[in-house]
């Protein structure tokens, strides 16, 4: 069974990047699945200066420790001026860090995804493939999913897929993560 990672490139406390990853995580029956919210790896604004008086925030080391143990990963990032939020890179510019070697994705899988209310996605979508692939990820498929509440909708507090065409179109790729 894979170990598959699911994470969103949002410090929202109502992303809809998170819930997409957290509705995706509810289609892996088959696999062993790890939901994380990257607030709780909050790190410091990456210097080279902090690196050098601070170190490695243990935050940033915890984080690696996952990806490690991990086959694949879904990550959803949101779209900011038609680019990755900061909050996101920040993460992924002190895991390449960790213990300097930059390509901690190398073997691993991503399923790259970016939801918004709105029409956007796409310059998130491919500014978060250069950087993954740069990292050493191959990229296993990319969904942008714009007009999220006419997508999804919330059932129990979660949300679930309406969209019968979505739903088929992320299964299939989920499904080769978990192969
Ligand atoms: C600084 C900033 C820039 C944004 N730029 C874009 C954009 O370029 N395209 C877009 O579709 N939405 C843009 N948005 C709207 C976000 O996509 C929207 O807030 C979305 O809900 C963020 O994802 P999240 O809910 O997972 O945090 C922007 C939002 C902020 C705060």
């Amino acid at each position: 069974m894979k170990n598959i990672l699911l994470f969103s490139g949002s410090n929202s406390s109502k992303s809809v990047n998170q819930s997409l990853i957290v509705a995706i995580s509810g289609l892996l029956e088959n696999a062993n699945v790890t939901v994380i919210d990257l607030r709780n790896f909050s790190m410091p604004f990456y210097s080279s200066e902090t690196e050098q008086t601070e170190g490695i925030p243990e935050n940033a080391v915890k984080l690696k420790q996952l990806i490690d143990q991990t086959d694949a990963l879904v990550i959803a990032v949101p779209e900011h001026n038609g680019s990755i939020p900061a909050f996101f890179k920040n993460s992924m510019d002190w895991l390449s860090r960790v213990e300097k070697k930059y390509k901690i994705l190398t073997n691993k899988a991503v399923f790259l995804l970016s939801a918004s209310p709105f029409g956007g996605g796409g310059g998130s979508i491919t500014h978060a493939e250069t950087i993954l692939k740069r990292l050493g990820a191959s990229i296993a498929g990319k969904i942008v999913v714009n007009k999220f509440h006419e997508q999804l909708q919330p059932v129990d507090g979660k949300f679930q897929f309406k969209d019968e065409l979505l739903l088929k179109e992320i299964s299939e790729i989920t499904n080769r993560l978990m192969q």
